[in-house]
């Protein structure tokens, strides 16, 4: 069972959406939310995962993966108590749908689909993503992993990566010429989930004011968004020698500044939130980061693959708290934001700011939800914060001035999303090609 048609929509249902979920971390978070979700929620309680990839065949590939998954952790279950196992699969319905968020109307075409067939949607976890990158400098690599090995492997700046690098034509048509282009790594780690979380937002807001749950919009960012690697001049990082970084930068900003009163206007014309009523509430959106995981988005020959696995096992036992090394371990703040109930995140948000949630390890590999240090804006726009472990060695103390300069960016961040957004809507309805959504 997998179409939108076989899958039941249960009332209770928890509705959750995966980009990118046939691979690496998008893996890690569907087997964890599994379980998770079996082990934490009410009995009355059912899960619907929609898994998003680029084809069929890898669409079918991860159903079978979580399947067999769900599976394991039933019989787990019924070993120490018999019969739980029918009612905990009856728990979980899966369900994969096509995106390719280099497609712009890919994602429309989704985006209605889901309206037309799901109830209501609960999170949207953006995980899919590329590097962009081109292969690696092997003598920078060697040098700094032999010099300053645990910097290097968690701050890395001996990836190569390709620069000015475009989508493909969204528009097959003789206007195809006057299309402005489009940043191939910005499309796909930003831009494409922008615009699918600006057309799933009605879906997300089906939530009433007496549940302890707003939808939620879970961006999955990177330790690697540096400060330097981001230009509000060229945000789509069109001439950016790491475009990558830079994708990952804006999507900090943004996230962290969409729940500033400077944005609002901008936010909620992106949420199309202006029609609150009792039965709908305005979704949020957070940030999240992995750590760092041993997965194929830089892709190497096997024999290095396991070096890279060694090399992140060494920098952990070594102290980094950012190794969390496995997928499952690196999916556990993308999970967490996921399930947590609303009132324990908006206590957090309100105690230390708006921040960004990342997955972390102890020695042991004991893995743990940690806020993470955002370049200008620290752990939570405060200033005299407490100092965590896992800083970057180039880091600089929050400042009043730090902090009012990275509201400014995200103020002027948001408008341009929104500007872009509108433009690419209306491109695409004037050339014919667009599917229309709520
Ligand atoms: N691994 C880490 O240590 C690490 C660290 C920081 C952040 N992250 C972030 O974690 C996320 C997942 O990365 P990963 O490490 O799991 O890499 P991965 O194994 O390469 O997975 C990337 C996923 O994104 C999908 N994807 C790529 N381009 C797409 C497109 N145009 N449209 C739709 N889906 C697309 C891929 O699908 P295909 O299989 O079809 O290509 C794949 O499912 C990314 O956002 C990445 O930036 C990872």
């Amino acid at each position: 069972m997998s179409h939108a048609a076989d899958v039941p929509q249960p009332n209770n249902g928890f509705y959750v959406l995966v980009t990118g979920a046939n691979s690496g971390l998008g893996l890690g978070i569907g087997t964890r939310l599994i379980d998770e979700f079996l082990t934490t929620r009410p009995q009355t309680e059912a899960l619907v995962l929609i898994v998003t990839t680029r084809d069929q065949r890898k669409g079918d590939a991860t159903i079978h993966h979580l399947e067999q998954h769900l599976r394991k952790v039933c019989q787990k279950h019924e070993r120490t108590l018999p019969g739980i196992a029918t009612l905990l699969q009856q728990r979980v319905h899966f369900r994969q749908e096509r995106l390719d968020l280099l497609s712009l109307t890919s994602v429309q075409k989704l985006s209605k689909r889901l309206q037309d067939t799901t109830p209501k949607l609960d999170v949207v976890i953006c995980n899919a993503g590329i590097g962009g990158w081109t292969g690696i400098n092997w003598p920078v690599a060697i040098f700094s992993i032999l010099t300053t090995w645990r910097r290097a492997l968690t701050y890395p700046t001996f990836k190569l990566s390709g620069i000015g690098w475009t989508a493909k034509p969204q528009i097959l048509t003789s206007e195809e010429a006057s299309e402005p282009p489009l940043g191939e790594v910005f499309c796909a780690n930003v831009f494409g989930h922008y615009l699918l979380g600006h057309n799933l937002a009605p879906l997300l807001a089906r939530h009433t004011r007496s549940e302890d749950m707003r939808g939620r919009i879970i961006w999955v960012s990177s330790l690697e968004a540096y400060d330097f690697a981001f230009d509000l001049n060229d945000i789509q990082g069109l001439k950016s020698k790491v475009p990558y970084e830079s994708s990952k930068r804006l999507t900090d900003i943004m996230a962290i500044t969409s729940t500033l009163p400077s944005t609002a206007d901008q936010v909620d014309q992106y949420l199309a939130s202006s029609d609150q009523s009792e039965e709908t509430m305005k979704p949020k959106i957070y940030v999240s980061h992995p750590g760092i995981c041993g997965t194929s988005i830089i892709p190497l020959p096997l024999i290095l693959e396991y070096l890279m696995l060694a090399a992140f096992y060494l920098a952990r036992f070594l102290g980094s708290p950012w190794h969390s090394v496995t997928v499952e371990k690196g999916a556990v703040a993308m999970v967490w934001l996921a399930l947590a109930k609303q009132s324990t995140l908006d206590a957090m948000e309100e105690k230390e700011g708006a921040g960004k949630w990342g997955s972390g390890t102890d020695f042991w590999g004991q893995e743990r939800v940690e806020r993470t240090e955002v370049a200008g804006w620290g752990w939570g726009g405060r200033m005299g914060e407490y100092k965590r472990k896992g800083r970057n060695p180039y880091a600089q103390d929050v400042t009043k001035e730090s902090a009012e300069k990275f509201r400014k960016t995200g103020e002027k961040c948001w408008a341009e999303m929104e500007r872009l957004r509108v433009e690419w809507e209306d491109r695409l309805q004037a050339a014919g090609v667009a599917f229309e959504t709520d």
